[in-house]
């Protein structure tokens, strides 16, 4: 009991609801759950996932300029590990403006599907589409491979971790800009079309390998969580207005519907009907048309870049189930540091989490666009008090940073400025 409360008890006012010290049985459950995040699943699609030497290779190719079309734009420009791994815009940008907002990287290694849409079902995967996007950095995989290749530092490391390049000088037959669907691509052997992509692929999962080392650290909710768990719970980790307010997350508020478990996320899709952000015209298909896209995919994590096609994390795609419903469904993101990641939702449409808050609390502005549309949020109506603890619970989930050796260039690599 804090000091407070025992003033209060010594008072003789014991009938009062200390609202903190009552913690429901499904909070404490929930808390023990949430508290639960271990080191990244494995990800047997990608043989190199835990590997120090791709890594290495990876953390240097992420913040690597050479990688875009200008030579100014690395993976590192919109995923900023000074600012949380996100750029703090509400929609990203890279050549060109974006269509959504970038999610911070920090537990990416944790989800089920990448993407707001969940597009991809690997990080390896992902990590491809912003390097050949014309919106993010506009290169091609052809660019990409031979850029490796010229590169002497990044020529080496690749080397030794996949073996030996396709001879990439050859400009006849890796000419710049081949990608598919473009003439350059047209010009070339399937073998070579074959050994470009797999450069590419490679490029992908070394990237991965740095990826999975940015897991959330540790937040005074793990902290109190432990000490629940430990069976010693220890209130004083938290303030009283956070403990209310995850007692309120976890009930009355319905949060933990949608948001529970290690990643505070059912990592899961869902569409609220959100207003649209002023910046982007056309509602986000979601899952509607990130379902089909991966499905088409020939980077799935059961297609023929796969290193384990058949291994159970690679047939989640196969097995997931699509209905109407999931148009416009948005995947749920992870609560964890989220007061170090606005602004908030798929399109940046709220600046603040109070923002957040307010729309959950009365649903103003939301929009239905089709009947087919889930209806399980209903206005909350909660007094200001409680949106405060809310929040205040919100901000106890912020984490230590991943160690600053991995927030900068690794040493023994040499990036050119263009
Ligand atoms: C121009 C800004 C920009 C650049 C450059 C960029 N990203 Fe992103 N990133 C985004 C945006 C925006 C999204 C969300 C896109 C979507 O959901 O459609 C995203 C999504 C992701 C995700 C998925 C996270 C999640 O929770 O689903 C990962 C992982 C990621 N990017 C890694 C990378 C890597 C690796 C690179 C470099 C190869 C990179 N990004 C380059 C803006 C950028
Ligand atoms: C029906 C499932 C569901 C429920 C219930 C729900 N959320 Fe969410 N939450 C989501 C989804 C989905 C998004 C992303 C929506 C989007 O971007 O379009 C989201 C986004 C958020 C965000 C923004 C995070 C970010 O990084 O952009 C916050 C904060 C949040 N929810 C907190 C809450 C709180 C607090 C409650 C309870 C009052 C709650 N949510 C209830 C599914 C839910």
């Amino acid at each position: 009991m804090t000091s407070s409360r025992l003033a209060i008890a010594a008072c003789g006012l014991l009938f009062l609801p200390a609202a903190a010290d009552e913690l429901p049985e499904s909070s404490r459950r929930t808390a023990i759950a949430a508290n639960s995040l271990t080191p990244p699943p494995p990800n047997p699609t990608n043989r190199v996932a835990d590997e120090p030497a791709a890594r290495q290779l990876g953390q240097a190719l992420f913040f690597d300029p050479n990688l875009s079309s200008n030579g100014q734009i690395s993976c590192a420009t919109c995923h900023d590990p000074s600012k949380a791994f996100t750029d703090e815009r509400t929609i990203a940008k890279g050549l060109k403006a974006g269509v959504v907002n970038t999610p911070t990287l920090l537990g990416a290694a944790h989800q089920r599907w990448l993407f707001h849409d969940g597009r991809a079902d690997t990080l390896w995967s992902q990590a491809l589409t912003p390097l050949e996007s014309d919106l993010e950095m506009g290169s091609t995989r052809t660019d990409v491979a031979r850029y490796i290749a010229s590169n002497a530092s990044l020529n080496r490391a690749y080397v030794a971790i996949f073996g030996p390049l396709p001879d990439m000088g050859d400009e006849k037959r890796f000419p710049a800009g081949a990608k598919p669907d473009t003439p350059q691509w047209e010009t070339m052997t399937s073998k070579d079309q074959h050994d470009v992509t797999e450069v590419f692929v490679n490029i992908g999962k070394a990237i991965e390998a740095y990826e999975r080392q940015l897991v959330p650290g540790e937040s005074a909710f793990d902290k109190w969580a432990s000490s629940l768990a430990a069976g010693e719970r220890d209130d004083t980790l938290m303030s009283d207005a956070a403990l209310r307010g995850f007692t309120l997350f976890t009930n009355d508020a319905g949060c933990t519907q949608c948001h529970f478990g290690p990643m505070i996320s059912d990592l899961e899709f869902h569409d609220l009907s959100l207003p649209s952000s002023t910046q982007t015209e056309t509602p986000l298909p979601g899952r509607g048309s990130g379902y089909p896209t991966l499905r088409n995919s020939e980077f799935r994590a059961d297609g023929p870049w796969s290193d384990a096609p058949k291994s159970t994390l690679a047939r989640r795609a196969a097995s997931a189930r699509i209905g109407t419903e999931h148009w416009g469904a948005v995947r749920t993101p992870s609560l964890r540091n989220v007061a170090a990641t606005a602004p908030y939702m798929h399109s940046g449409q709220f600046e603040t989490l109070s923002d957040v808050l307010a729309f959950y609390n009365t649903l103003e502005g939301q929009v239905r666009r089709h009947h087919h549309a889930e209806a399980v949020l209903v206005p909350l109506n909660l007094t200001d008090q409680q949106l405060s603890d809310l929040e205040a619970f919100l901000r106890t989930l912020t984490g230590t940073l991943p160690p600053k050796t991995l927030s900068i260039p690794p040493v023994g690599y040499s990036i050119p400025l263009r």
